[in-house]
């Protein structure tokens, strides 16, 4: 069967190649291939096309007025401890009336970690050996149950990996959530173009497609009904974070109660920089607004610049993808006049060629277009950035040696559970880093934060000797 219209409108659009093969695919071939066309916005990618792939599109960024943004300090970095006292009960607040909402963005495909299968399903405790999907679902059921109203948790996935990570889920009972809290949904694609904007074909009956970016998630949250749900659950509140980090406070009620109390419609965590050329995005301020701008795009003398006074970086504040957004926001921001810009991201693209045979580029060939969530910064009312202490909430796999690996996630987390038996009398021995020489786990079930750690332990009697292999639950 075929689809006039459709064809008649990539041809018109100059993109009719794309069903160049059409003639020769077999029926169910002919409707994926269609099905895939109509997910693309013919009109998007001809803009596109003109603002970021046409020569002399703007490519540099502009600098003109750009400052450091502010953001509130921790109290021992000289912030209000009243007012950071005062943020906490407004989040718990919240969390007990049930506004709130877990939000992790799983659709990327990891090729730095080269893991083949959803990311969410890798192992990352020390001991237990548990995947990131199970971290963060005890984390969720545990907040629930300490707020006395358990969270949903909207999951969003990429066409390649939605099934598996269903399947991954009701393979392992939800982890203990009931199933009709725990929602997935997939997100957007984009077309992968040539350098002159002609949409790539992977096969004979196939697009060239790719995820649109954690970005994206603003759209799919709208487009899946998402938002619907939560505002028939009375939920405006969403706790955003991604999958790779499996240290992050993903319900933490004080982050979630400066978002409240200043009517922020977007806020976002910051740690300070490492050292100037860490490669975070820069949280700055420009003509009266909140922007991230990523280390690649920011010049290096602005990296680096040192405030005379303090002796301190001027752009210290790296941003670690841990946002709160209002839901009221998400769906402006997904249906109305202000969206989120496209970045490019020019790359090596299998395809094939005019005659239908397999090309695999050892060069960059095409572009991909994606979207940051940090980008609707700018358009948020009121946006707050708070401090946090990094070994409190980031430290993600990324790559699979090295810097964010496996490893150095492991030990962070290590290091988090020997300070919390410090804090509350059980001294572990430990090296200067805060590794101590053995490995202990405790399950988010028992303790996902200080506070609940603190409960927990001071419950149990007689107390375990902290040793090697202890894990508590
Ligand atoms: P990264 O930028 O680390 O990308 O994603 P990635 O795709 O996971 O890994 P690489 O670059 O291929 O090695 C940061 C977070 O954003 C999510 C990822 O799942 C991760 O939680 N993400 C990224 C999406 O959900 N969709 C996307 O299109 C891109």
């Amino acid at each position: 069967m075929s689809n006039p219209t459709l064809i008649e409108e990539f041809e018109r659009a100059g993109q009719g190649h794309v069903f160049a093969f059409y003639n020769e695919l077999a029926p169910a071939a002919r409707q994926a291939l269609l099905a895939e066309a109509t997910e693309i916005d013919l009109a998007e990618v001809a803009e596109l096309t003109r603002t970021l792939l046409a020569k002399g599109a703007s490519t540099g960024l502009d600098l003109v007025g750009l400052a450091p943004a502010p953001y509130e300090r921790r109290p021992e970095n000289g912030g209000d401890s009243s007012a950071w006292a005062s943020a906490k009960m407004a989040g718990e607040a919240a969390l007990r009336a049930g506004r709130v909402a877990a939000f992790t963005v799983a659709g990327g495909q990891g090729t730095r970690l080269g893991y083949d299968g959803p990311k969410g399903t890798f192992p990352v405790t020390p001991i237990k050996r548990k995947t990131l999907f199970q971290v963060f679902a005890e984390k969720i059921r545990a907040a629930g149950v300490r707020y006395g109203r358990p969270l949903h948790w909207f999951i969003m996935t990429s066409h390649a990996n939605h099934v598996a990570t269903e399947t991954f889920f009701k393979d392992h009972g939800y982890f203990g959530l009931a199933p009709t809290q725990v929602h997935f949904f997939r997100q957007g694609r984009m077309p992968a173009v040539t350098p002159e904007g002609k949409i790539l074909l992977e096969t004979k009956g196939s697009i060239a497609m790719s995820p649109d970016g954690h970005g994206g998630s603003l759209r799919a949250l709208d487009r899946s009904g998402a938002l619907d749900l939560m505002e028939k659950e009375g939920i405006d509140i969403l706790s955003y974070f991604q999958v790779d980090n499996p240290l992050v406070r993903g319900i933490d009620p004080t982050f979630i109660g400066w978002h409240v109390l200043r009517g922020s419609e977007m806020s976002s965590k910051m740690v300070a920089k490492a050292y100037a050329g860490e490669k975070v995005g820069h949280f700055c301020a420009q003509n009266g607004r909140t922007v991230v701008i990523e280390y690649s795009d920011l010049p290096k003398s602005y990296q680096e610049e040192v405030d005379p006074a303090t002796g301190v970086l001027r752009y210290i504040a790296g941003s670690i993808a841990i946002h709160v957004l209002d839901t009221k926001f998400i769906r402006r921001m997904a249906r109305g006049s202000d969206s989120l810009p496209f970045h490019r991201a020019d790359k090596k693209i299998p395809t094939i060629d005019a005659s239908g045979n397999p090309v695999k580029p050892d060069k960059a060939n095409g572009v991909k277009f994606e979207m940051f969530v940090f980008d609707a910064l700018p358009f948020a009312r009121n946006p707050v950035v708070i401090e946090t202490r990094r070994e409190d909430d980031f430290s993600p796999v990324k790559n699979a040696e090295g810097l964010d690996s496996p490893k150095t996630c492991s030990d962070d987390q290590l290091r988090q559970f020997v300070r919390w038996f410090a804090t509350n009398g059980a001294a572990v021995p430990a090296d200067a880093t805060g590794l101590p020489p053995f490995a202990i786990e405790v399950s988010p079930l028992f303790g996902y934060d200080e506070d609940s750690f603190a409960e927990a332990w001071s419950k149990i009697s007689p107390k375990p000797a902290v040793s090697a292999g202890l894990y508590l639950e």
